[in-house]
């Protein structure tokens, strides 16, 4: 069930209609006919959303309107009129309407418009979400996403984490590989013994050698002290292999006989010494590419492999970006100290039609930069880099946040200013940024459409 609906009209035909229309959509849905009773259930129950007709024969939409906002301001109200009139649209939006329609409804616009209201029903669904990963996930909880893209991936992570099967965990760069190979390990029976993490780019074949099996005093010039080596570090826990596609063929050799063996040789020695180490290796390019190329051991390879966890490009998850944007928001505004809400909606929006080649790095990135450039209350565009908005198309969110549905274009405005000051809780100088307009001009509008600050926040009853 997405949510308890409320419908409110004295029209019998038109009110099954709707009730037939909305459950089909899984909301559960109640009826009443005039603003009275609307009152009085409202009273009773827990509502996610009004639905209500402006002319009824009793209590009319209106005044039932400004008694629920009175009850419950938290409640979203969509109002319903039968002809588009700017005066009711404008005082409907005053008196805390969080929408309204023209009739006959489209359907389309009325699903949409639904959507739009209880959008705060969805975040606080993903909430338990998230909350029922942090209770029953352990390790993976810190893994952020819904989409089912992310949660197959988690699903295999989490069946491999127990056991002791070498894992190779593939994806673009910035997908969240590393994490992966944390929560498996912390998943894990190892999970007490360490999890040592080497990135083979960083080093050149001679000193990966030492440094993963270690070296006897003198093996080589500048080894005037012996060393114990990684693998012996890792001992009874996990070594985690980053960046695997770029060792060298030489290394790719002795890291099979040490898979096969569990025994590793000290350079400069001729003793080997028995391991007991998991093998979790990373890469970002596509393995068996390189083993077609001849540039990874087949053999090598096969032994990696037995596990293969590939974390989906952050472009094919994209119900997750708001989840994520949501996170590093709060993480960085904490590490910032800045006190910033949200985004703006069609902020949220460019960020969730970017490609986002550098992936969920890449989010987190210009979140925390927009941080530190945003200085009103919600995130904007203008605080996003120009690479993020060069292909965005703002006019898909103004059909969605301001439903055409036979409104003038002087009415879209008066709902475009009563809308963004209720967003910003009244700030002149945040809406003026967010409509891209200077604050006199705000003015100036707001005087033009005879509103003010009083009549569009809802006093506190
Ligand atoms: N699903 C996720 N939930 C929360 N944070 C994530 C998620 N995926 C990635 N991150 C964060 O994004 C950043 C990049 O992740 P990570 O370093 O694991 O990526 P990677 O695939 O190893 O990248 P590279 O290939 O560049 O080494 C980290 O700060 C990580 O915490
Ligand atoms: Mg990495």
């Amino acid at each position: 069930m997405k949510g308890r609906l409320l419908i409110v009209d004295d029209d019998t035909a038109h009110l099954s209609m709707l009730e037939t229309l909305l459950k089909s959509l899984s909301y559960a849905i109640e009826c009443v006919k005039d603003g009275a009773d609307a009152i009085r259930q409202v009273q009773k129950n827990p509502y996610d959303l009004v639905l209500m007709d402006v002319r009824m024969a009793n209590l009319g939409g209106m005044e039932a309107l400004k008694e629920i906002k009175h009850l419950n301001p938290a409640i979203p109200v969509i109002i319903m009129t039968a002809y588009s009139s700017v005066d009711k649209a404008v005082e409907a939006m005053r008196l805390g309407a969080d929408d309204y329609l023209t009739k006959p409804l489209n359907f389309e616009e009325l699903k949409l418009s639904i959507e739009r209201v209880t959008k705060h029903l969805q975040l606080s669904l993903e909430n338990n979400r998230l909350k029922e990963q942090l209770l029953g996930e352990g390790a993976f909880s810190g893994i952020i996403g819904t989409s089912s893209a992310i949660r197959e991936v988690i699903d295999t992570a989490k069946i491999a984490a127990p056991t002791d099967a070498n894992i190779l965990i593939s994806g673009e760069s910035g997908t969240g590989k590393e994490l992966f190979a944390k929560a498996i390990h912390k998943n894990s029976k190892r999970k007490e013994s360490p999890l040592i993490s080497v990135n083979c780019a960083a080093l050149s074949e001679t000193l990966l050698e030492s440094e993963l099996f270690g070296h006897e005093k003198g093996a080589f010039t500048g080894a005037d002290k012996p060393r114990a080596g990684l693998f012996i570090s890792a001992d009874k826990g996990t070594i985690f292999l980053d960046e695997i596609g770029e060792i060298p063929l030489s290394m790719q050799v002795k890291l099979l006989r040490v898979l096969q063996e569990k025994e590793i040789q000290k350079v400069g020695s001729d003793q080997v010494t028995s391991i007991d180490v998991r093998v979790i290796v990373a890469t970002n390019k596509n393995l068996e590419e390189e083993v077609e190329k001849g540039s990874f051991r087949q053999d090598l390879f096969y032994r990696l492999n037995v596990i293969n966890v590939k974390v989906p490009p952050l472009r094919d998850r994209t119900d997750d970006i708001p989840l994520l944007a949501q996170k590093f928001l709060n993480r960085y505004t904490k590490e910032n100290k800045k006190e910033i809400k949200g985004f703006t909606p069609m902020a949220m929006d460019a960020l969730v039609k970017y490609g986002w080649p550098g992936n969920v790095r890449e989010l987190e990135n210009i979140i925390e930069r927009a941080i530190i450039l945003c200085l009103g209350q919600y995130i904007c565009e203008k605080d996003l880099p120009s690479n993020v908005l060069k292909d965005y198309e703002p006019e898909n969110i103004a059909r969605h946040e301001l439903a055409g549905g036979g409104k003038t274009l002087n009415e879209i405005e008066s709902i475009a200013l009563i809308g963004t000051l209720k967003q910003t809780k009244g700030n002149k100088t945040e809406a003026a940024r967010i409509l891209n307009i200077t604050r006199t001009t705000l003015n100036n509008k707001l005087k033009r459409h005879n509103l003010d600050l009083d009549k569009i926040l809802p006093t506190s009853p």
